[in-house]
This record gives structure tokens, C-alpha cells and sequence, in this order.
């Protein structure tokens, strides 16, 4: 089959199509007909051979996908060949053909284009994982989002309105209309004004409930400072970097905060399986309805991978960059 390769660790110009084993499904595992697939910024980490796949997983880039199942592996009840799914991969998107465990493959609702359903299960999973298992978000409370033009940022934010919660957001200026035609009632040019001021400015310097950040080091003092007491802080990424210059942890203890950190790719497959079924019954009928949408940047030919992957990295998107996977 006809897959992306990247001939040597390294910049965008090291995507290439190529010829590569169409995969066999395995027990439980769905062959698919990959329509789309989308980016993630480990797919740029991996190119550059700094995020290597898990044991198992395929050593193609490409962490979802929407397609048509081809063929289904032995034991597998709930999808048969014809069926359009979507879902998480470990790897193995950037191809002609993918295989997906059945337990994280979603149907393609009738509404949704193969680029939307395939922009939607990395960053929905993640946002929701961050929003609901980590971060334990209530009704009527108050959630800061980091980089919130991002693509897990504009999930988080749609979910965040979704379950009735209050959503201030960071980001460039140029992408705040995007923020807050998806909901966000708050959006901060965190480039121009300190957003601890702000934040403590808009919530009458009470602080939000609830903080999903991907810039971690710079971020980590302001971030507690504009926790409340009982806040939670959730991290999914570092990058600003990992250092933090000074820290008073006393604020942790006087307001009682709690501090996690994940990462998706390398959770069990049961974990994933499981967040995928919550997502599915919270979300599934709301895409269907339009209440939540897929945010899709752009759409590139995939044979055109290495441009997708620079526009990326100039953090010139809001939202997902989808690759349109042709024969
Ligand atoms: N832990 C997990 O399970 C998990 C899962 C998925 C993704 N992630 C990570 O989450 C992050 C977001 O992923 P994504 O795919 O949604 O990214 P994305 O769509 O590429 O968006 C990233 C945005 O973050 C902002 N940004 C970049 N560097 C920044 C910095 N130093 N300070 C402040 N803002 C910065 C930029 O927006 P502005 O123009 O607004 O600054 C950029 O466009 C990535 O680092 C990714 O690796 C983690």
C-alpha cells in the first residue's frame, strides 16, 4: 500500500509516499480503508525521532483516523466491512490502510465529512479525559484553557460549555473570534497582557476551578495563582518548557490544590477503550446535532504532508490540520 515515510529523522521534507505492508487485523481489530487522518504535534516529534510509537504499535505516523472498515479480525462484533468508523490509532494513520482496535473505533455520524470525523478523536479524548476524569469539572464552575485555538483547546472548550461550566481562554489575538464563536466567554491575548491579571480581573480576583495547560514551566506560578482553593490543575504538554524559575509551593497547601499530568498515547488500551465509549455516549448524538463540531484549520492532499507539518509548527492553526488520504 501506499503510505508517508520519513526517510530520515528530521525536518518536514523528510515526509515522503512510499510503499509500505498493507497491515494484517488481529484478533478484535479492524482493517480500514483510511479516507483521512489528521495531525498531532507527536507526529512532529516523532518525524524528528523524539516520540518513538509504543511497543506494537505501527512505526507509520498517524494517530487517527476516519475510513471504511475493509475487513474485520476474528472476534470483532460490532462493525462489519462497509461500516465508516473513526477513532484513535497508536500509529499507522499516514497510510492507505489502518487497522483500529474495535473497542476505539466510533460510526461515522451520517452529518460529518471523513476530514471532520477523522480532526475529532485525538483531541476530543483529550479534552475530555483532561475535563472530565482528571479535572473533575462541575456544572456552574469555572475552567481556564490554555492555548485555547488549539486543537485540544477548542475541544476543550465546546465540552467545557457542553457541561455547563464557564470557559476563559488564552491564545493570539487573531484567534480569539474562532474562541469565542465556540463558546469561550472569556478570551485573553496572552501575548499583549499577563493572563493572571486578566483572569483575576474577569473572575472579581476569585480565580477559576479549573486550569487544562499545555505550556507548563512559565505557566506553573501564574497558573496557582489563579487557582482557587480547591482548584485543579491539569497538564497535557510542555511547550514553553519544563523549568520553573522560582515557586512558593505554600500556595499548593493554603488552597488545597491538586496537580496532575497525562499523557493519551501511552494509557492502557482498556483506558482508552473505556474513554472512548464515555466520549461516544456524551458526544456522539451532540455532533450529530451540531451542538459540538469539529474545528478544522485546514485540509491538505496528504501527498503534501511536509507543508501540513510546517504550517503546524508555525503555530499558524486553530483547530486540526487534516490530511486527505487519495490513491
Ligand atoms: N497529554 C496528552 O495526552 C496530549 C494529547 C494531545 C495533544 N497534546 C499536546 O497538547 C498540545 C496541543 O496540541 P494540539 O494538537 O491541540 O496543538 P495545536 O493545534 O498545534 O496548537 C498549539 C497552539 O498552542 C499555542 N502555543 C504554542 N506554543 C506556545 C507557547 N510557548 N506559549 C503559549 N502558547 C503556545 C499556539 O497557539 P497561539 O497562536 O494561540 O499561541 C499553537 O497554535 C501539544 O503540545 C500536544 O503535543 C497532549
Amino acid at each position: 500500500m501506499k503510505a508517508i515515510l520519513v526517510n530520515t529523522p528530521g525536518g518536514p521534507e523528510q515526509l515522503q509516499l512510499g510503499e509500505y505492508p498493507k497491515p494484517e487485523p488481529k484478533p478484535h481489530e479492524l482493517l480500514v480503508k483510511v479516507h483521512a487522518t489528521a495531525l498531532n504535534r507527536a507526529d512532529t516529534l516523532q518525524r524528528q525521532g523524539k516520540y518513538p510509537p509504543p511497543a506494537g504499535a505501527s512505526p507509520l505516523l498517524g494517530l487517527e483516523v476516519a475510513g471504511v472498515v475493509e475487513a474485520a479480525g476474528e472476534g470483532c462484533s460490532r462493525y462489519k466491512p462497509g461500516d465508516k468508523v473513526f477513532g484513535l490509532l497508536p500509529g499507522g494513520g499516514y497510510a492507505e490502510y489502518a487497522v483500529i482496535d474495535e473497542a476505539m473505533a466510533m460510526p461515522v455520524p451520517e452529518n460529518l465529512s471523513m476530514e471532520e470525523a477523522a480532526s475529532i478523536p485525538e483531541v476530543f479524548l483529550t479534552a475530555f479525559q483532561a475535563l472530565v476524569w482528571l479535572g473533575r469539572l462541575q456544572t456552574g464552575e469555572r475552567v481556564l484553557v490554555h492555548a485555547g485555538a488549539s486543537g485540544v483547546g477548542t475541544a476543550a472548550i465546546q465540552l467545557a460549555k457542553a457541561m455547563g461550566a464557564a470557559v476563559v481562554v488564552t491564545a493570539s489575538k487573531e484567534k480569539h473570534q474562532v474562541c469565542l464563536e465556540l463558546g469561550a466567554d472569556k478570551a485573553i491575548d496572552y501575548k499583549n497582557a499577563s493572563f493572571k491579571e486578566e483572569v483575576l480581573r474577569y473572575t472579581e480576583n476569585e480565580g477559576v476551578d479549573l486550569i487544562i495547560d499545555f505550556i507548563a514551566g512559565p505557566y506553573f506560578a501564574d497558573n496557582l495563582d489563579c487557582l482557587r482553593t480547591d482548584g485543579r490543575l491539569v497538564m497535557l504538554a510542555s511547550l514553553g518548557g519544563g523549568k520553573v524559575e522560582s515557586l512558593d509551593v505554600r500556595k499548593i497547601l493554603a488552597k488545597r490544590l491538586q496537580i496532575t499530568g497525562s499523557t493519551l498515547r501511552t494509557r492502557s488500551r482498556n483506558y482508552q477503550a473505556k474513554l472512548t465509549q464515555e466520549l461516544r455516549d456524551f458526544a456522539l448524538e451532540k455532533f450529530k446535532t451540531c451542538q459540538l463540531k469539529p474545528v478544522i484549520d485546514s485540509v491538505y492532499n496528504w501527498q503534501e504532508a511536509a507543508a501540513a507539518h510546517r504550517h503546524m509548527e508555525a503555530n499558524k492553526n486553530t483547530g486540526k490540520i487534516v490530511l486527505k488520504v487519495m490513491k
